[in-house]
């Protein structure tokens, strides 16, 4: 890892930015971006033909669920955060990483943390709480890397040499101080083994506890980052200013303010008291107005450029990003009422809201802000191949289209099916009834998995041709002192 770039004319060389690490992460992100979603199409055949389960415990639907959450969530996810937060607060700042060897301790330290989710997840070790699965040495574990990640992050916040502090890097700051408050309150937890922890929260504050991270998890780690990223990648890519800086600042406040809240909508008709319920319910509907306020800003800085949308498929990339963000987040508000969630609760009207947010959002996020990024490491402006861009875009849009529209119908339906009585008051349908009804809506979302996992394939074609062809060399620092 060099810090310094080739000499001048002077023989004096420039400071320049510390992209290893970045670089790092950005190829990471790409590699667990295809074993997740690897993981997540084949626990999809297997809801399909359960005979994939093969009778190995290892192999089962239920350890292999984790995985993929924990590794399309923390592993791409991850990484891309990690990846962008290091590239955006280096560039927003004009100066380099503080302490780039904690830097790297924060790369090596997340990938071991991954590699152990990996083995211990298949073996069916977990402590049983969504999204929180990994047991508490590697939670341990967790909590140094984030500490270190903090360190950097606001270390290089510290030392940077603009005195603005640009908004993306709000979110970013945002979202990595509520994920180690998240991590570390819900993790508390009384070891019995090496492997073995008991929850130090029981029965309804344990739940509490849980929803609170679950649903903050949602709000810090598969949001308030990933909007860092709109606000930096959007108009870098468009090559226009942000629409309403006023708007951002509005929109992080509110944002983070209302997020905090929403948690008890995942526990409705639970023994959780009712009026927390309902405050849960009140502050998800006060959610859809920052998160739209956030979509309609990122949207609006193409402004008067909407042509680059024809021609650039990054570009297409970030603002769809946003209209399944808007998508999601209309949709979340809605099943937060207590009515609607009686529906939508337990069936796969849940699932496709989790992946119209998870693939709409996050994934296209992701991928645009990547393709922007990875070539600057290789010291071009242009991945390799521009069409295969263009290409991932359609193939990945029409899946998720497929794998969204599928489950609203097998939710909707599963829902109507299991609240049908007779005039006698039995079940009109028994539940097997629902789950036959259910499989082409399984088929159909496998389809649309695998026209995903595909667009992810393409895209790490692109990204190892464009390594091969670029040059990974240092890249100045400007001198003068210009807004990012
Ligand atoms: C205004 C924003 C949002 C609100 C109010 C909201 C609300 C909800 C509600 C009511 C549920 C169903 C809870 C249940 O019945 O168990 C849910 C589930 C979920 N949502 Fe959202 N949502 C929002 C945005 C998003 C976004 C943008 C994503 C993804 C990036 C997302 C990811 C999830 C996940 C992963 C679950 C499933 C949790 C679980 O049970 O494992 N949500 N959300
Ligand atoms: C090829 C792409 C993908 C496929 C085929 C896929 C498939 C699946 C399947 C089959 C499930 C289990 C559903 C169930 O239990 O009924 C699931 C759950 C989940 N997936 Fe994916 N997935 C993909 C990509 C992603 C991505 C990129 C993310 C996040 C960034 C994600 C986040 C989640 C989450 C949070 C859940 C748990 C939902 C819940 O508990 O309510 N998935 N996925």
């Amino acid at each position: 890892m060099s810090r310094v770039s080739s000499p001048n004319a002077e023989g004096v060389r420039p400071p320049s930015y510390d992209d290893g690490v970045v670089r790092a992460f950005a190829l990471a992100a790409v590699l667990w971006g295809v074993v997740g979603m690897l993981v997540g199409v084949i626990i999809a055949a297997q809801i399909t033909w359960p005979q994939l389960n093969m009778d190995i415990a290892w192999l089962s639907y239920g350890r292999l669920r984790p995985l993929h959450t924990n590794a399309v969530i923390f592993a791409f996810g991850g990484c891309t955060l990690m990846a962008t937060a290091f590239h955006v607060v280096q560039r927003t700042g004009q100066t380099r990483l503080f302490a780039p060897g904690l830097a790297w301790f924060t790369f090596w330290g997340w990938q071991l943390v991954i590699v152990l989710a990996a083995i211990t997840l298949p073996l069916g070790l977990t402590s049983g709480k969504e999204y929180a699965e990994l047991e508490w040495p590697i939670d341990i574990l967790i909590a140094l890397v984030w500490v270190s990640y903090a360190v950097v992050f606001f270390g290089t916040v510290g030392i940077r040499k603009v005195r603005h502090i640009y908004v993306a890097n709000w979110f970013f700051g945002a979202f990595i101080i509520a994920v180690a408050l998240l991590h570390i309150v819900n993790s508390a937890a009384i070891p019995v083994s090496l492997t073995k922890s008991y929850s130090a929260y029981a029965g309804v504050q344990d739940a509490m506890v849980q929803w609170w991270y679950g649903h903050n998890a949602v709000g810090f780690f598969l949001t308030a980052g990933f909007l860092g990223m709109m606000y930096y990648y959007i108009p870098k890519q468009a090559n226009r200013p942000v629409y309403s800086y006023r708007l951002s600042i509005v929109h992080f406040w509110a944002l983070i303010f209302t997020y905090m809240w929403a948690g008890p909508h995942h526990l409705h008709y639970t023994a959780l008291p009712d009026w927390a319920q309902s405050v849960g319910m009140l502050f998800s509907l006060v959610l859809l107005a920052p998160s739209w306020g956030g979509m309609i800003n990122g949207i609006m800085t193409l402004s008067g450029a909407w042509h680059k949308l024809r021609d650039d498929p990054i570009l297409k990339f970030l603002i769809v990003a946003l209209s399944f963000y808007g998508m999601s987040t209309f949709e979340g508000p809605m099943m937060s009422i207590k009515t609607v969630n009686a529906l939508s609760h337990y069936t796969d009207w849940t699932i496709g809201h989790v992946h119209s947010g998870a693939l709409g959002w996050v994934g296209l996020i992701s991928m645009g802000s990547l393709y922007h990024l990875i070539p600057r490491m290789y010291g071009r402006t242009e991945m390799y191949s521009k069409r295969a861009i263009e290409l991932h875009f359609w193939i990945a849009t029409l899946g998720i289209v497929l794998y969204i529209a599928a489950m609203w119908i097998a939710g909707v339906m599963q829902g109507l099916m299991w609240r049908a009585v007779n005039p006698d008051g039995t079940l009109v349908y028994t539940f097997v009834e629902s789950v036959k009804a259910t499989y082409p809506f399984y088929v159909i979302r496998l389809l649309g998995g695998l026209l995903y996992l595909g667009g992810m394939c393409l895209m790490a074609w692109n990204v190892v041709m464009t390594a091969r062809v670029g040059v990974a060399r240092p890249q100045p620092i400007p001198t003068v002192l210009a807004a990012a």
